[in-house]
């Protein structure tokens, strides 16, 4: 079912008089009926003035259980709020009167340098987005030189998206439980060159995603029309690029329950590819997983979407930073908005910094056109924010430009 079948206005009336308004947790439930006036939308990219205005035209575009999927959490989505809500705590200390003529925002990662460390975290299911899904999306990280990792469940094989990328892409792995299956993703993944494996250890199946459902449980269409064998795993995964023609019936799950640190050495073994954990909020599982012989980490709660931890993922930057002292590059995702987000991860240590639903509301607010905007506008605020505090260089963004309230 799509859109056009069940417009936005006819799911509103429903919702205004669903239970699901009965259920608690409401504020975004509420947001999801409030929705923008129409006057008050850009209708091109060009016209946006920051990213957060592309949300907006997403939730129109989209059919509302799909944009529930991109932008809900976990059980009350405090997690997800706690991403955004955290940054207020910390504060910039700005100094003046040093030369900020020319700005070089270039980080060096596994020997290749990006001209930005703004850089796209791997989102599955894009074409529930937009229909050109992965393919405007690399081909907007091409346009705008930004590093793209594409998911295990990317709606396009590696293969496609690494030509609209111009370059391998970083190949997201969910390790599922059948090993077979697991050496077969990774050599395909390698095949295609992609350099860098970046192995996700915080998203179990099973996710309490309960603002999502409560929206899907009370539409007027069921998802199994379109989704063919539903939410079962083995069937979710089976409709995915990156696993066809392998034989699935003993898969299960992304993430094996009983999956512990040894998985990483066997991984390292089944190719040459840098690998990146993703998912990582501790000092202790930095230590563990560079010991298990991580070559770099993520510290990510998955945008708030699996743990209801309460944790802000730029909470838990300082504490992986302290416990890697400098062995491994450490990035970051989860709710960064602004430039002046990304500054303070940068500024607290991070080598570079994801984003993973502004350039969503993009790609569904205007395809590849969307995306490139979106990353445009955030390396405008970033470079911005770097002269207006004094720092004319990623090196120079050091801890000294921060207070924590
Ligand atoms: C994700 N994320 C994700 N992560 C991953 O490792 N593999 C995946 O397939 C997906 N899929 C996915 C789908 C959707 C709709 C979203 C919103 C997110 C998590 C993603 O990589 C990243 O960690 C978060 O999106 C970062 O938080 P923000 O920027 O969305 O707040």
């Amino acid at each position: 079912m799509n859109s056009s079948q069940y417009g936005r206005r006819s799911f509103l009336r429903w919702l205004a008089t669903s239970p699901a308004w009965t259920l608690g947790g409401a504020g975004l439930l509420k947001a999801f009926a409030t929705g923008a006036r129409a006057e008050d939308l850009i209708t091109a990219a060009d016209q946006a003035l920051n990213v957060l205005e592309f949300e907006a035209v997403a939730r129109q575009n989209l059919p509302p259980w799909h944009y529930a999927y991109l932008a809900t959490g976990v059980t009350d989505d405090s997690t997800l709020r706690a991403n955004r809500e955290a940054f207020a705590r910390y504060q910039l200390r700005t100094r003046r009167l040093r030369d900020v003529k020319n700005v070089d925002m270039s980080v060096e990662l596994f020997g290749t340098r990006w001209e930005s460390p703004i850089m796209l975290a791997p989102v599955g299911s894009q074409r529930a987005f937009h229909p050109e899904a992965e393919l405007a999306t690399a081909r907007a990280a091409a346009a705008q030189k930004h590093n793209f990792m594409v998911s295990t469940h990317s709606s396009t094989g590696v293969e496609a998206v690494n030509e609209a990328l111009g370059r391998p892409a970083w190949f997201q792995l969910y390790p599922t439980d059948d090993w077979n299956v697991t050496r077969a993703v990774v050599n395909r993944a390698e095949k295609a060159g992609c350099p860098v494996m970046v192995l996700t250890v915080d998203s179990q199946n099973g996710a309490l995603r309960d603002t999502l459902f409560k929206i899907r449980r009370s539409a007027p269409v069921k998802c199994t029309d379109c989704h063919v064998g539903g939410f079962v795993y083995s069937a979710v995964a089976g409709r995915r690029p990156m696993f066809e023609g392998l034989d699935m019936a003993r898969v299960t799950t992304q993430l094996p329950l009983d999956m512990t640190w040894d998985v990483l050495p066997r991984l390292k073994e089944l190719s040459s590819m840098k690998l990146v954990i993703k998912g990582i909020v501790t000092r202790e599982d930095a230590e563990l997983a560079i010991q298990h012989g991580a070559d770099g980490l993520i510290v990510s709660n998955h945008g708030g979407r699996s743990e209801d931890s309460n944790r802000a993922s730029i909470d838990c930057l300082p504490e992986v930073i302290a416990a890697v002292q400098g062995r491994v590059p450490v990035l970051v995702d989860g709710g960064f908005r602004r430039g002046t987000d990304f500054f303070k991860a940068l500024a607290m240590g991070a080598r570079a910094v994801c984003i993973g639903r502004p350039y969503l509301w993009g790609l569904a607010a205007f395809g590849q056109a969307g995306v490139e905007t979106v990353l445009s506008l955030l390396r405008r605020e970033l470079q911005i924010d770097m002269r207006q505090a004094g720092a004319a260089s990623v090196a120079e963004i050091t801890k000294d430009f921060l207070v924590e309230r």
